[in-house]
């Protein structure tokens, strides 16, 4: 039997209403194709933004974009005070590196390392891009495990545990570096149902604890209920976005009005 030692995990810094991130016309072609079509945003710190739209819409090229997965063809992004937008170069990989930490991006398919244990997994890049000691690193992990309620599996490999376990490893991870942000990216979404609760409680937690979190999700029960602020995105472009309570209530696109509906119709949860 092991116990969770009680330590606490650091905190961010609360609602402070500085921005975390802004983007302003971002644009995204692949050949003739434009994807993303002159999307700007502003995450102040603590604010959890719901990102909704159909299939296709550019949802997960907005995140790759942010986190220099894929280059932007036009437009600004700042991270803080940083512009980390089209003018950083992808070759240069310690600048990419230094941002990226910045950012922590939790994929719909978890993406740990199968070889390396649920703590290995998290260790690894505090130590090589944070460069705590190992010793340091694995404290910490042992905490943020603690948090995500799976201290007691921390030499599992990834195979052996459920996608809901696998899930809040990943989210574990992404916290290890301490993230100025998190980006999530339907992280529910390949989970069996009765997962799925599991991975948004933590969610939920790291919501109220004050994270600035950007969250693509077809949960719309939980984008209602955990963000603050929902951006719709129709075809690369925002369609509509604000206040999630106000949006929720009464949506002025007819597009976004329709895709509530349908997705309330689909079984959404
Ligand atoms: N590497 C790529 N090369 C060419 N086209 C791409 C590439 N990546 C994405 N696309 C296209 O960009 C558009 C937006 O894709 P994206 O994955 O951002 O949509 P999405 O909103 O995340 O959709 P889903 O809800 O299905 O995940 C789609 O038409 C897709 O086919
Ligand atoms: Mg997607």
């Amino acid at each position: 039997m092991h116990f969770c030692p009680v330590r606490l995990v650091e905190q961010p810094a609360l609602y402070d209403n500085k921005p975390a991130l802004r983007v302003a016309g971002l644009r995204k072609r692949y050949g003739p194709l434009e994807v993303l079509k002159g999307v700007s945003l502003t995450a102040r710190r603590g604010d959890v933004i719901a990102i909704l739209g159909s299939s296709g819409s550019g949802k997960s090229t907005l995140l790759r974009c942010l986190n220099l997965l894929e280059r932007p063809s036009d437009g600004h992004i700042w991270l803080g005070d940083t512009e980390i937008g089209h003018s950083t170069g992808l070759s240069d990989r310690r600048k990419i590196e230094a941002l990226r930490a910045r950012m922590g991006m939790v994929f719909q398919t978890f993406n740990l390392w199968p070889h390396k244990t649920v703590l290995e997994n998290i260790v690894e890049a505090p130590v090589h891009v944070r460069r705590l000691t190992r010793s340091d690193a694995s404290q910490k992990a042992k905490d943020l495990l603690c948090k995500v309620g799976l201290f007691d599996k921390q030499d599992a490999f990834p195979t052996h545990l459920s996608g809901g376990q696998q899930q809040r490893v990943a989210i574990a991870r992404a916290l290890a570096m301490e993230p100025e942000i998190l980006l999530f990216d339907e992280p529910t979404s390949a989970l069996d149902p009765e997962l799925v609760g599991e991975v948004l409680k933590v969610m939920r937690e790291l919501a109220e604890e004050g994270r600035t979190m950007l969250i693509v999700t077809h949960e719309l029960n939980f984008a209602r209920q955990v963000s603050s602020h929902t951006m719709f995105l129709h075809h690369g472009r925002v369609e509509e976005h604000g206040n999630t309570r106000e949006l929720f209530a009464s949506p002025s696109s007819p597009r976004f009005r329709d895709f509530l509906s349908a997705q309330a119709g689909g079984g959404a949860r």
